[in-house]
């Protein structure tokens, strides 16, 4: 259940959604706003209601390495997306230093580390949820002796696949938090006034992840509760055990 919510957060784009306002005129701000975006960890999409006419086009998060940072890339008609990339980070260069005060994130640029980490840890979470899976089935219908694939490991697996889980959470919640919630517009539009901050929240995807974790939890509680009951039977069927091990061996 928790591997199924992970994998469901990984694959759809509503991380983060938002209805960007323009703020460049007073006047705009009266009529609503419709225009709105979301994404995932890799895509998304963007509408944008320009004076000049409503553009949508899907957003594609792409980085570069060297340069430690990420951006959005709004897709417009004839975009090339690297060449974007590589045009904010120059834009960022040159204004960045400058008195004006316009940094990384008003440039649409976010943390390259966060971004590739949590998806490294979403990754993880994601193994190790299978790996939870697969002792759990071989408890059932295996016969566990060692500690690692009896009921003792399957507190670990559920414990790191949690660890892991919540590490993945606090990850995101970083890059969200102080980066993506105050902009991830591409500095030509951060450029001629639209604004997402106070207008930006984290999607469903991101509550898979929180479900994923709830997942787990619910796992070690009923392995407590079912450790319970067996050590309970255990007493019982002690003599049992005892005839099983003289047939054994
Ligand atoms: C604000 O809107 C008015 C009328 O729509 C326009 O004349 C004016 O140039 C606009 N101001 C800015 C700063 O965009
Ligand atoms: C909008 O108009 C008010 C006064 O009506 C002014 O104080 C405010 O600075 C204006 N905001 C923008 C973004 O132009
Ligand atoms: C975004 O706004 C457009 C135009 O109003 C609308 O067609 C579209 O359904 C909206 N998308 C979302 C996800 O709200
Ligand atoms: C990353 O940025 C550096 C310096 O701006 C540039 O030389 C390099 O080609 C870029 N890498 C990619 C993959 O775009
Ligand atoms: C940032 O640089 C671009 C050109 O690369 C320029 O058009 C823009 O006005 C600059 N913005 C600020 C705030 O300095």
């Amino acid at each position: 259940m928790g591997v199924v919510l992970l994998v469901t957060a990984f694959a759809t784009d509503y991380w983060v959604t938002a209805s960007p306002q323009s703020v460049t005129n007073n006047s705009t701000s009266d009529t609503p706003d419709t225009s709105n975006s979301s994404f995932g960890l890799f895509n998304g999409k963007q509408y944008l209601k320009y004076t000049t006419g409503d553009r949508s086009f899907p957003l594609q998060a792409l980085c570069n390495a060297t340069e430690g940072v990420c951006a959005y890339i709004f897709l417009r008609q004839g975009t090339e997306p690297r060449a974007k990339l590589t045009e904010l980070i120059q834009e960022y260069k040159k204004n960045g230093t400058a008195s004006s005060g316009l940094g990384q994130i008003e440039h649409g640029l976010f943390s390259f580390a966060l971004w590739v980490c949590t998806i490294i840890f979403l990754s993880l979470s994601i193994v190790m949820g299978l790996v939870t899976i697969g002792f759990s089935v071989f408890n059932v219908f295996g016969r566990p002796i060692e500690t690692i694939t009896g009921p003792m490991g399957l507190y670990l697996w559920n414990g790191l696949s949690l660890l892991l889980t919540i590490l993945t959470l606090s990850l995101f919640g970083a890059l969200y938090g102080g980066e993506l919630s105050q902009n991830f517009l591409m500095f030509e539009d951060y450029k001629i006034g639209w604004r997402s901050e106070g207008h930006t929240s984290l999607g469903y995807s991101y509550f898979l992840v929180i479900g994923g974790a709830g997942a787990f939890i619910v796992n070690l509680i009923l392995l407590y509760l079912s450790g319970h009951t067996l050590s309970c039977s255990y007493a019982g069927s002690g003599e049992k055990e005892v005839d099983n091990g003289m047939i054994l061996y």
